[in-house]
């Protein structure tokens, strides 16, 4: 019989998430390593990130059932409670087995003592599902499953829309493709798909295509070549956005994974040369995989871009993609457990930083070169408070519209996640004067 219990396992990932500050990519791979199965790997994910998306439901009801509140070495069975009840809520695992489960786990976790608790509890909130699932909340942030401040943002910044974003952000996202243009039509694409059973349609000009079901894209037709990649809609708008021509030379900042590098390499294979930095040697190298992959070839520096000093080789650019570190408010739906590990004061932190790294890297843009800036944040503070400022700052910057509402007082383009299905992203883009 395996050492390992899965209902534990969520419980430890739960638990070094929402207390030690963990993201769920720190905790969940290692947790996942102890099954081969893939549905058990499936079903682990799906109940740590369920708990992510529900936390503040799951926490006010499961504390309501405890005499006393579980501290300490206890708090892993908290953990085991949240993710039982996520269970008997959310998924269709028969009652009895979450009980049994996590009864066991119990033993598993060195903690038999605990085993009376787990099975009285769970129990007790499978018995009164009906009114549990029905429940409404009087505080906005256990309704709406967002922590108090980033709600609070979100009213202040959309009066009329927090709502719908805050019921986006707590969806399941879909999984969206990326055609690589340079090797097959999108019609193509969907159609290879279709022939190997897997049905998926092309949304918006472009290149995305979106899949109905999720599935392992490493055994989709081509995906091994380069054919296909995993990439938002939204976040496949900067290849667009930014117009390559041949012989230009490309500084991709803040580039790892390599998703748009990758994108503006397979939209301008004649291009002079794509640099691309990052700050982290290790995600870098994913970059480098995802460039073998598609059979393409870029300059890859470690390096902070707020310090070109130490990465630049003198020789400015025709073209600049700024994907800036930032809060990630729009991929929240991919990334539950941002929610209760980001802090409200991050937020004008990241903005300094973003600020730092526009600064430092307008200067390497050519004159009469464009510079496109994007975050995947829905906060002003990191989008068109950034961009505006950075005009009335920089007197060779100059506003190129996006579209017709992209005006100095409030530049860029704004997309809210759920928008066509895609992610919460923003973009601006700024023309350099000519000399
Ligand atoms: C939003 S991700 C970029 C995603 C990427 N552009 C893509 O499309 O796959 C932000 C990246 O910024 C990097 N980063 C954060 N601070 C940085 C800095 N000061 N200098 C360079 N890179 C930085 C992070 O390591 C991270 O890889």
């Amino acid at each position: 019989m395996s050492k390992y219990n899965l209902r534990a396992d969520a419980a430890q990932v739960i638990i070094a998430v929402i207390d030690k500050g963990q993201s769920m990519a720190q905790a969940l791979p290692k947790a996942q390593s102890h099954y081969s199965d893939g549905r058990d790997k499936g079903l682990l994910a799906e109940i740590c990130y369920g708990v992510m998306r529900q936390l503040p439901q799951l926490d006010t009801q499961v504390r309501r059932r405890l005499q006393q509140p579980l501290n300490g070495k206890k708090r892993i069975i908290h953990g085991l409670l949240l993710a039982g009840l996520y269970q008997l809520k959310h998924t269709r695992v028969a009652p009895h087995a979450v009980v049994a489960e996590s009864v066991n786990a119990c033993r598993t976790l060195r903690a038999p003592g605990m085993t009376g608790l787990v099975n009285g509890v769970l129990r007790q909130l499978d018995r009164d599902l009906a009114e549990l699932k029905a429940e409404q909340f009087d505080a906005d942030s256990v309704q709406f499953l967002h922590p108090g401040w980033l709600l609070k943002r979100l009213q202040a910044a959309y009066p009329e829309q927090w709502q719908q974003i805050a019921q986006a952000n707590n969806a399941p996202p879909p999984l969206w493709l990326r055609n690589n243009r340079s090797q097959q039509s999108r019609e193509q694409a969907v159609q290879a798909l279709s022939e190997a059973g897997v049905s998926a349609r092309a949304v918006e000009d472009g290149d995305a295509i979106l899949l109905e079901t999720p599935c392992d894209v490493t055994q989709l037709p081509g995906f091994d070549q380069g054919a296909l990649s995993v990439q938002d809609l939204s976040a496949q708008q900067s290849a667009h956005l930014l117009p390559v021509a041949p012989g230009d030379r490309v500084l991709d900042v803040c580039a790892a994974p390599g998703g748009k590098t990758c994108h503006l390499l397979e939209h301008q294979p004649l291009m002079a040369e794509m640099v691309a930095i990052d700050l982290d040697p290790k995600r870098l190298a994913r970059v480098q995989q995802n460039l073998d992959r598609i059979g393409l070839t870029a300059t890859l520096k470690a390096g902070d871009a707020s310090q070109p000093e130490q990465w630049w080789d003198g020789q400015p650019f025709d073209r600049i993609l700024l994907d800036a570190p930032c809060s990630a408010t729009g991929v929240i739906r991919r990334n539950p457990d941002a929610k209760w590990l980001r802090r409200d004061e991050d937020i004008a932190q990241l903005a300094q930083v973003q600020t730092e790294i526009l600064r430092a890297i307008w200067p390497l843009l050519k004159p009469g070169g464009t510079l496109l800036y994007a975050t995947c944040s829905i906060l002003p503070e990191e989008n068109c408070e950034q961009i505006k400022a950075f005009l009335q700052e920089t007197p060779d910057a100059m506003l190129s519209p996006i579209h017709q509402q992209d005006v100095t007082t409030r530049p860029g383009w704004q997309r809210l996640p759920e928008e066509n299905g895609g992610d919460g992203f923003y973009y601006a883009r700024l023309n350099k004067a000519a000399q």
